[in-house]
């Protein structure tokens, strides 16, 4: 294969999924986006769409015209889809008020709302995102709405009432695990425990979130492995590659692109299958919006710059798909 061939076309022929988080609108409004989306990567996420706020303007309503943008580019293009997120303890709908429901009510309401949206779907998703974010840096159960209304026992309804509905593959997502022992060891137990019992997960998604520090790629493939063990599918699921200001390397390019060149080498190397970037381009990068009160953070943690033309990260990765 040239060197000339796309990312896509190199992950495709190595059989490894390397996909981009998109947003509704840039995939609408923006023909360079749209064009890079379409040609460069295999697969799509979800970026904000399907999570509970966006997609219920009042309780009685859901509305999945942005959702479905975003899956029915996926699926007409032949990429895989990922649906994010049915459970999460942020990103919940303005009207959501916590302390108006008992807790019969909240599982009502989840089960309700998982059972809608996946059912939707079908295997128009290939994978979701169930329970995002769901164990704190220590260990500890995170508490949200879910949690105090249904005890840790959320988290495998909501696989349960999932696997109800759909026959997508079935993942818990989570930050850190790779640099937090604490949070990697409390999240390995409740897979574990789940593997034991027949509750329905088929893998893990790894946030890889490097904002201002990044994970040892040595330090992923460990834990990689370490799950991999338990029989489950490890996909990256959310990669950002971006320095603090005042700590930028003296060529922050070529830094970036070493540091995704090895990552990526890591993560196939250790069983990987699917990786994603958290966006397609540096200009509608979610750390521009996220990060821009702090001023703390450089903006530019993916694979194309604001005008979507490729940056040598972009180059490293295919040379590390082509190897691995
Ligand atoms: C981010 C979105 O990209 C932003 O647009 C939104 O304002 C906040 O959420 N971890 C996750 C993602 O699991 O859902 C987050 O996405 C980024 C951090």
């Amino acid at each position: 294969m040239s060197s000339e061939a796309t990312l896509r076309e190199r992950a495709e022929a190595r059989g490894i999924e390397f996909g981009a988080a998109l947003s509704a609108a840039p995939l609408r409004e923006d023909s360079n986006y749209w064009n890079t989306a379409r040609t460069e990567f295999t697969s799509v996420t979800t970026s904000s769409e399907l999570k509970m706020g966006p997609l219920r303007p009042s309780p009685k309503t859901y509305d999945f015209s942005d959702a479905d943008a975003i899956v029915d580019f996926g699926n007409e293009y032949d990429m895989a889809v990922r649906g994010h997120t049915l459970v999460w303890h942020t990103q919940k709908p303005d009207w959501f008020q916590e302390w108006d429901y008992s807790g019969d009510q909240v599982r009502d309401f989840l089960r309700d709302h998982v059972r809608t949206v996946a059912g939707r779907y079908g295997t128009r998703i290939d994978a979701w995102d169930v329970v995002n974010e769901a164990v704190h840096e220590d260990g500890s159960m995170r508490e949200s709405v879910w949690y105090e209304g249904m005890g840790p026992e959320y988290v495998e309804k909501a696989f349960e009432w999932a696997a109800e509905v759909t026959d997508s593959d079935l993942f818990y997502n989570d930050y850190d695990i790779p640099t937090e022992p604490e949070k990697a060891d409390a999240v390995y137990d409740l897979l574990a425990d789940f593997r034991d019992r027949g509750v329905p997960v088929d893998g893990i998604g790894l946030q890889l979130h490097g904002i201002g520090s990044q994970a040892d790629p040595a330090d992923v493939a460990d834990t990689v492995r370490r799950f991999r063990d338990l029989g489950l599918d490890v996909h990256v699921t959310e990669l950002d590659v971006a320095y603090e200001v005042g700590s930028v390397p003296d060529d922050p390019l070529a830094a970036q692109a070493e540091y995704y060149r090895a990552l990526v080498e890591a993560c196939v190397d250790a069983g990987v299958d699917s990786i994603t970037t958290w966006g397609v381009n540096d200009g509608n990068s979610w750390v521009r919006d996220f990060y821009k009160a702090e001023e703390r953070f450089t903006i530019d943690p993916l694979l194309f710059d604001r005008k979507c033309d490729p940056k040598p990260a972009y180059h490293a990765v295919k040379a590390a798909l082509f190897e691995a």
